[in-house]
Parts: C-alpha cells; structure tokens; sequence
C-alpha cells in the first residue's frame, strides 16, 4: 500500500516488442490485471497502435520506443521508463525477439548478429539497465523469453535455438546472481504460438534458400501447418502472469502441449534418435544419394 494515500501501488511493469503476439497478449493482459504496464515497440505508429488496441478493450497501457539492437535507444528508453515510474520499474518482461531461420551453411555473420543482438544481448541490457533500480528497492522481477527450441537444438532454426539456449543459460546464472537483492528471476519456455513469429520464419528460409541445402520446402510447409493448427499466444501471456503474480516465481515455465513433450523427450532420448526424429520431421535426408549409391555399388 501506498501509505501517504492509502491505495494500493500499481506495480510497474516493462514488457519489449509489446506490439504483436505474445508481447502484446501479455501487456494487455497485465494492463488488465491493474499493473502499470509500460509496452515497447519500434515506432511511435506501433506503439499508438497499441496504445488504441489497449483502450478499446477497456485498459490503459503506457509506452516507450525501443530498439533492443541498439544499446543507445535501450539506455534512453529505460531512462525514460525511470522518469515516468518514479524510479524504474519493478518488472522487466524481455519477450522482443525474431527468429532467423534458415541453414547454418546460409545464415551468414550479420544476420547471426543481429539475432544475437535482439534476443540475446538486447535481453540482457535491458536487464543491466532495471537492476540497479530493483537492487535499490531489495525486490524485482525478470521474466525472460526464451522457447522450446532453446532446449530442443532445430535444423533450419540452429541460430535461434543458439541465441535462446544462451538466454536460458544467461537468466539461470542471473536468477542466482540477484536472489540476494529480492529480484526474482524465471524463463518461460513456450512451444508453437500462433503469431507473426512463425511467418517470419518462413521469410527467412524463402530468402535463405539458395537450393544449395534440402529441407527447406519441407520446413516452409511444416511451420506453416503448425501456424495455422496452434492456440494464439493467450497462454503464454498467462504463464508470464503467473510468474509475476506467485509469491514463489518459477525458474523455468514450459508452456504448450508440444513444448511439455519435446524437451522432456529430447533430454531423454540419445542423441542418434533425436537426430532421426529430426531427419524425419525436416526431410533432410540421412545420407547423401551419392554416398548411398556408392555404397551399394561396392556391395
Ligand atoms: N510464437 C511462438 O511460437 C514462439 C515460440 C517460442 C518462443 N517465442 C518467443 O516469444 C517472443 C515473442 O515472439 P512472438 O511469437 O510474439 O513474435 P512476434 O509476434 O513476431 O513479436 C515479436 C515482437 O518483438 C518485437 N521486436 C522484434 N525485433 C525487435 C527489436 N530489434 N527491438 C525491439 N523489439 C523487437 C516485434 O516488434 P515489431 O512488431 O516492430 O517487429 C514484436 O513486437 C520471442 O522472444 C520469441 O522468440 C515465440
């Protein structure tokens, strides 16, 4: 409580790349939920859109301009943040992200960059900058973004699943790191959610197709169908709720039926059957038609 007016304080809440899909799901849902919920997105248009989207519904949402890639817009927007919180936030949702599909053999330098820039290193900036505010107050929340695949390593998506297995990685050390200053720290994981994420995969692997590497019409159709069959990203959003609302956050949420299957299986399986599982989902064959034709001519 706010003892000087006797409410309830609003707690504040950063949420990135709050202007579609699961981050827009989860700031409106936390606007609805009474948090004061500051969503980010990449331009003033974006971010109106979201403003509009939140009151039609009857919630009210601030927000701030931000480019993860890019340590100056981070430092400015979450200068901006402290300025309208009073201080800085309580928590920090980094869900801004982008998946950059395609072959290891075709993603090149700068597109791997980039991807680590947005979903890994932006994360963990953004974290930097809300800490020494979360440390002054002894408590704070961090929810990280990362996938299924960052456990379940994915032809044709092997940089994403790198940069989200880093993630993983980075946020177990962090919850470690900053359990003594009150600062709570959990990773949700989620499966397959409807949203533009998916399309923007198949994106990718058109422009990274350069016929040099098989697998990519099989990948192309697969996302799609599994676009068009999953939920929309209400159950993430929710995940991410719990994870602000316990008392006793979670360090790791899996969310989604095929997520809560693939990586238990995953973990379990040797690493010859999960390679065969993948060469079966993907398409991309097993041995090389020369080799195998080779083969058979020395039988
Ligand atoms: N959907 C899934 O199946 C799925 C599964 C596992 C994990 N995830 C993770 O969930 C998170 C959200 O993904 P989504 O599915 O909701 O995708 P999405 O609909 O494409 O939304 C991604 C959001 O991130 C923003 N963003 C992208 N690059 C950014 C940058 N450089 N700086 C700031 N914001 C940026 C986007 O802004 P613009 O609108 O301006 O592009 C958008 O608001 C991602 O971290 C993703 O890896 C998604």
């Amino acid at each position: 409580m706010d003892a000087s007016v006797g409410r309830p304080v609003r707690r504040s809440v950063v949420v990135t790349g709050a202007t579609g899909g699961i981050g827009a799901a989860t700031a409106l849902r936390l606007a609805g939920a009474g948090f004061d919920v500051i969503g980010t997105a990449r331009s003033q248009e974006k971010a109106d859109a979201l403003v509009a989207a939140a009151v039609a519904s009857g919630r009210s949402l601030r927000t701030v301009v931000l480019e993860v890639a890019d340590p100056v817009s981070c430092v400015e927007a979450m200068g901006q943040i402290a300025s309208m919180t009073g201080g800085g936030v309580w928590a920090v949702v980094n869900n801004a992200g982008v998946p950059q599909a395609g072959s290891i053999e075709d993603v090149s330098d700068e597109q791997a960059r980039h991807l680590l820039e947005v979903n890994l290193l932006g994360a963990m900036r953004i974290c930097r900058l809300a800490l020494p505010g979360m440390r002054l107050r002894g408590e704070g929340r961090i929810v990280n973004v990362s996938s299924g695949l960052g456990r379940v390593p994915w032809p044709l998506g092997g940089w994403y699943s790198a940069s989200k297995h880093a993630l993983s990685a980075l946020t177990h050390c962090l919850r470690v790191e900053m359990a003594h200053a009150g600062v709570r720290v959990s990773l949700v994981e989620p499966g397959a959610f409807a949203t533009a994420m998916l399309d923007r995969a198949i994106d990718d692997l058109t422009q990274a197709d350069r016929g040099g590497a098989e697998g990519y019409d099989r990948s192309r159709a697969l996302f799609g169908a599994v676009n068009a069959r999953v939920p929309g990203p209400e159950p993430v959003a929710r995940t991410i709720e719990k994870a602000l609302t316990s008392p006793r956050p979670r360090a790791r949420y899996t969310v989604g039926l095929d997520a809560r299957l693939l990586v238990p299986l995953h973990t379990v399986s040797p690493l010859w059957l999960s390679d065969l599982i993948k060469h079966k989902i993907t398409g991309l064959p097993h041995t090389s038609p020369v080799r195998a034709g080779a083969a058979k001519e020395t039988a």
